[in-house]
């Protein structure tokens, strides 16, 4: 283990919108930017995600049927199954060994939570309101990117061919073939420009965007 080995995987957890999830090699540490994704589904259904912060009137009820693609250590989906008990979530991975950190965080969160394994859409047969997505979307040949400090963590879970957008436009055109009318993305801002055209292309049209996050609506 050198120096630069993750303190959350040493520790085995990590912190994600105030709850501890276990983590291990075979998961993406969750990240502080991604937790944006959370206030932006609490803010559509108009439940209060900051002290202070009043939300908007409310574009979607608290009883949605939200899909978590991608899941990894779970973070999202059973954040999101804990904040909105009205909603069912159901939570996918390419990675069994990513689906098993999950059901683990599950368990121990007290969060009820459907996990299937499935590349993108491809087992998926129920038709969800809102497909909520933290694919890889790490393009190798970023000049900025710091390899040595990402080496710990799954390669599978961080990069993807085509500038970084392959999986992410993959499951806009599964997602838009399904009519699914929610859709919530996080990728580099500096991708965000071609992800807004290329949904727009699919029918899809940009709502809102907050940092990393993007949402699209039909
Ligand atoms: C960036 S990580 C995000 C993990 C977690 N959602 C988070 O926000 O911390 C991407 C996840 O997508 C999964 N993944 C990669 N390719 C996939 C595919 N084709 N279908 C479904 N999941 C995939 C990886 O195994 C990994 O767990």
């Amino acid at each position: 283990m050198n120096e630069n080995y993750p303190r959350a995987y040493k520790k085995g957890s990590q912190n994600f919108y105030g709850r501890d999830f276990l983590v291990n090699s075979s998961v993406l540490i969750p990240r502080p930017e991604t937790e944006l994704a959370i206030d932006m589904v609490l803010n559509l259904v108009g439940k209060p995600y900051l002290p202070g912060v009043r939300p908007s009137k409310a574009k979607l009820p608290q009883d949605l049927t939200i899909l978590d693609v991608g899941t990894g250590s779970g973070c999202i989906g059973i954040t999101l199954s804990l904040e909105l008990p009205m909603s069912k979530i159901v939570a996918t991975d390419v990675s069994s060994e990513a689906i098993k950190v999950a059901k683990k965080n599950a368990e121990k969160l007290g969060a009820k939570i459907k996990f299937l394994q499935s590349d993108l859409l491809k087992e998926i047969n129920i038709t969800p309101d809102l497909i909520i997505a933290n694919l890889p979307y790490v393009d190798k040949d970023w000049d900025w990117l710091n390899l040595e400090s990402l080496s710990h963590e799954p390669e599978s879970a961080l990069f993807a061919n085509n500038k970084g957008l392959e999986l992410i436009y993959r499951l806009i055109d599964q997602a838009t073939d399904k009519r699914i009318q929610h859709l919530i993305l996080e990728a580099d801002p500096c991708q965000h420009e071609l992800i807004i055209q290329y949904a727009k292309k699919k029918g899809l049209s940009l709502a809102e965007t907050r940092g990393f996050i993007l949402y699209f609506s039909e």
